[in-house]
């Protein structure tokens, strides 16, 4: 697959730059679950907050944190007194997340830190939980990232991964892949999907155990599903003709589907322990 944001191919100053410098992009995706998903499955980040299951009071990093949603969205599914080192690889992602879980005002303290998960500036040892969500499928190498959330997590401390599973969205990517060309289904998940990562991690740590959560996108906007698809490569480097191929595509399918498209994903955590 040709596409420099995720897994070996990635290039980290085209994804920091034309990405991640701020949430816009992230936000054109999120919009999607947040206006046309099933409004009776559970939140997201509470569910995420509530099987991370952490001990009040904990140090926690939080890697790759974007704008900290988790943080605010979730912080019902949070023990109290955490204590947070929010990191990102953008500075405007850790602006964003100090910003979020400060404005919270629930956790005992909030630090941010520009740091590259491969490349951890902690000492070994300094976490009793690490939380790296929606993330590790933009890395080079998984397995070098989750050897060094290994070395700062303390014997016997908590790693939560979160990703999708292979076969999530497969109607939206399959429009991407009709108007884009490309593989159509889920880049992300291609990469670093539920089975691989509980694969990885079974190699590296104690107690892992996945879960996951279905839902639902009814999506009645083809504007919204067009600035989805074009947050992120192929459809952010596309050209005029392409995107409007792709409204034309996603307002058939609409009319198709009686007035919006259905949408199942599935997403979800594996969780383990460090080892003793
Ligand atoms: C899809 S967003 C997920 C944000 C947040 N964790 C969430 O689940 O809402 C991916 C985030 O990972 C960050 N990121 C990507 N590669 C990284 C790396 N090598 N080290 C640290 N952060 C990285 C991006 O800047 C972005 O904020």
């Amino acid at each position: 697959m040709n596409n420099p944001t995720v897994g070996a191919g990635v290039n980290p100053s085209e994804l920091l730059d034309r990405q991640y410098r701020d949430s816009k992009k992230l936000e054109a995706r999120a919009n999607l679950h947040r206006r046309y998903g099933r409004s009776d499955g559970p939140d997201w980040f509470v569910w995420t907050a509530q099987q991370a299951n952490l001990s009040a009071g904990a140090k926690v990093l939080d890697i790759g944190c974007g704008p900290g949603w988790l943080w605010g969205a979730g912080k019902a599914g949070f023990p109290a007194d955490l204590d947070l080192t929010l990191a990102d690889f953008s500075p405007g992602m850790v602006e964003a997340a100090v910003k979020q879980a400060t404005t919270a005002d629930y956790y005992a303290h909030v630090e941010g830190v520009v740091a590259d998960v491969s490349h951890l500036p902690f000492a070994d040892a300094s976490f009793d939980a690490v939380l790296a969500c929606h993330m590790l499928y933009h890395v080079p190498d998984a397995t070098v990232a989750l050897k060094e959330l290994r070395r700062v997590l303390r014997p016997g401390g908590i790693i939560a991964v979160t990703t999708n599973a292979e076969g999530n969205m497969a109607p939206l990517y399959a429009l991407g892949a009709a108007a884009f060309g490309g593989a159509a289904s889920d880049p992300a998940a291609d990469i670093f999907g539920l089975h691989r990562a509980k694969a990885l991690m079974e190699g590296l740590f104690d107690d892992v155990v996945m879960t996951s959560v279905d839902g639902d996108l009814n999506v009645t906007s083809a504007e919204d599903l067009v600035l989805a698809l074009t947050s992120f490569p192929p459809g952010q480097d596309a050209d005029d003709a392409a995107v409007a191929h792709l409204y034309e595509l996603t307002k058939a399918a609409i009319a198709a589907g009686g007035g919006a498209i259905h949408i199942p994903k599935t997403q979800g955590m594996v969780r383990g322990l460090a080892p003793r």
